[in-house]
């Protein structure tokens, strides 16, 4: 089937960002929305900790503004902050509306948790997979909506601009998208007035990741390469706790556990000996510091003390205290042999949020008409150089809905996509070197690992950037030569994303927040965003 017929608004993206937005534009309009594989599959079903919110007697918008702000290092857009802090309480009741069943205290009261850089409890989950159970009641919602209809198995490639039409009108606007049909491996042109990207994040550029395989940046690379600016990419979060495993290298520990009183210990030398408590050594708020802090600190004692992993301790806690709050995390692990209630757990840091993205202003519009962008793949002012826990799945809520509102309110003046060029496959052959695509995926990976990590050099950056150049070359080449893959087209945007990352990452001279430069390790007076223009 070929989803060439008419749609109103087309959203690249089926996670909370994507999906809040479509339900909102689904009261008057005809939607399409797009996943590159399940729809479940982007990193919305595997948060965690929950979302933040101020719902608790005695903490205030202006508390959680500022601890957002803290957090970020004062590179956060102050607006965006009490947009986006002021609306969540409503968010929250609109999802307790669609049916996700968040935890309560006694038969009313939300529960709420707390998390890293938080000054109050103010985090609404379910158990320690609160994305799951968001997931699936945004799904629930839209597919009983008939004005949503949810496609997965389409690779979103390029938006759609006026050099595509069949007749160019000079005017510089988004109409869509060109996607590729992984059932029938046709590439279709799919047009819309409006385009929201909700793509999320690119947290696969580095080789740890906790993210899903295809948190590749393909939203941020298909934004710059049509012309829109991009900003502050070298925010790339680390979360501190991802669980050290031969076998399973990505599975997320949620900060919750710290903000229930676990523990950070360097692990003892004899099995059964207690560890020793270290974060006192670099922060008084201990666990509870900001994501960088404990993160730059977890790596600081790794590379130390040449350990390959650091515990996190939870086990002092009684035994149904663990297993009630943490369930997933416990049956995971009791998998895996490791009895949380008993013992403690290997932990790294890994790479976890992509602070920076498409740049968009209150309304979640990009610098192209036609296009807006909410969720992870935007930079919409909220994290700035760190995100606060939490906020993200926030972001998704608020962001689709202003998108959203902003078409709703500007309908009359989106005209109708013209005719467009069908996807041009003549000059191109099927691929007889996959393994080019294979070796330059694992390439970027691990340099950008290696190079572009948690603490940063000019050094380190150049060898990187000198790299990021030549895999571009090599696979624009291979990209002019072989029909498009899924892998192929991913590996692009992983190509273009790295190269964003590398160059702000050499643009700031300061240490602030996610980036940090042994180079220029004081922070300046005044904070800046790194724009990126094309
Ligand atoms: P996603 O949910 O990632 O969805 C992206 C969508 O875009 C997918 O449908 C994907 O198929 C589609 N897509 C991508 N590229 C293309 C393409 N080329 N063509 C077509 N479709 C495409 N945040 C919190 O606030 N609280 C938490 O507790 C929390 N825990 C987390 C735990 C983990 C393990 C991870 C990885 C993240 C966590 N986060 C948390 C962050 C949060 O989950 C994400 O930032 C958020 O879910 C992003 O939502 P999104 O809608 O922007 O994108
Ligand atoms: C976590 O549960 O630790 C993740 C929370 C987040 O990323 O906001």
């Amino acid at each position: 089937m070929a989803y060439t017929e008419d749609y109103d608004v087309l959203i690249i993206g089926s996670g909370a960002a994507g999906l809040s937005a479509a339900i909102t534009l689904a009261s008057e309009h005809k939607v399409l929305v797009l996943a590159k594989g399940a729809i479940s599959d982007g990193s919305t079903a595997w948060a965690q900790g929950g979302i933040a919110a101020v719902l608790e007697p005695g903490d205030t918008f202006d508390s959680h503004i500022e601890d957002t702000m803290v957090a970020g290092a004062g590179l956060n857009r102050r607006e965006t902050v009490e947009f986006v802090v002021e609306n969540a309480p409503q968010s929250i009741d609109r999802l307790i509306q669609y049916g996700v069943p968040f935890n309560r205290e006694g038969d009313d009261d939300l529960h709420l948790t707390r998390e890293g850089g938080h000054s109050h409890r103010r985090i609404v989950h379910v158990d320690d997979a609160t994305g799951w159970a968001v997931q699936e009641a945004l799904e629930r919602a839209a597919n009983a909506n008939p004005n949503i209809t949810m496609v997965p198995d389409m690779v979103a490639v390029d938006l759609i601009l006026d050099r595509h039409l069949e007749q160019p009108t000079g005017e510089q606007r988004v109409w869509g998208c060109y996607a590729l049909n992984r059932q029938t491996g046709r590439v279709e042109a799919i047009t819309a007035p409006a385009t929201i990207l909700a793509t999320g994040g690119a947290g696969r550029t580095y080789l740890f990741s906790t993210s899903p395989r295809g948190a590749t940046g393909d939203g941020i690379a298909m934004a710059w390469r049509a012309g829109a600016r991009v900003s502050n990419m070298e925010m790339m979060q680390f979360h501190p706790t991802c669980l050290y495993n031969l076998e399973v290298k990505n599975f997320l520990i949620t900060e919750a556990v710290r903000g229930e009183g676990g523990h950070l210990l360097i692990p003892a030398k004899e099995k059964g000996q207690p560890g020793y408590r270290f974060m006192g050594d670099f922060d008084d708020r201990m666990e509870l510091a900001p994501r960088d802090v404990v993160a730059r600190a977890i790596d600081h004692e790794i590379k130390r003390l040449g350990l390959d992993y650091v515990h996190l301790d939870i086990s002092h806690k009684p035994p149904e205290f663990v297993k009630g709050h943490f369930p997933t995390i416990y049956e995971k692990l009791m998998g895996l042999g490791i009895d949380i209630t008993q013992e403690p757990i290997p932990v790294v840091p890994a790479q976890h949020y992509t602070c920076g993205g498409v740049l968009i202003d209150l309304k979640g519009r990009t610098d192209l008409p036609g296009l807006y962008a909410a969720g992870e793949v935007s930079e919409s002012g909220l994290h700035g150089a760190n995100r606060l826990a939490s906020n993200s799945l926030l972001e998704c809520f608020v962001f689709g809905d202003a998108a959203a509102n902003d078409i709703l309110e500007n309908w009359n003046d989106m005209s109708t996509p013209p005719k467009v060029q069908p996807w041009d496959e003549s000059r191109v052959t099927d691929s007889d070197e996959e393994v080019v695509v294979q070796h330059n995926w694992r390439e970027i990976r691990r340099f950008m690992w290696d190079y572009v990590g948690i603490v940063r050099t000019t050094k380190r950056l150049e060898r990187a950037n000198n790299r990021v150049k030549l895999l571009a070359s090599e696979v624009e080449d291979y990209y002019g030569n072989f029909r498009v893959t899924a892998d192929l087209i991913e590996l692009r945007n992983l190509v273009e994303v790295a190269g964003l990352i590398v160059r702000s990452a050499l643009d700031r001279k300061e240490s602030r927040g996610l980036h940090f430069t042994s180079d220029y390790p004081d922070l300046l007076d005044v904070a800046q965003d790194t724009l990126l223009e094309p």
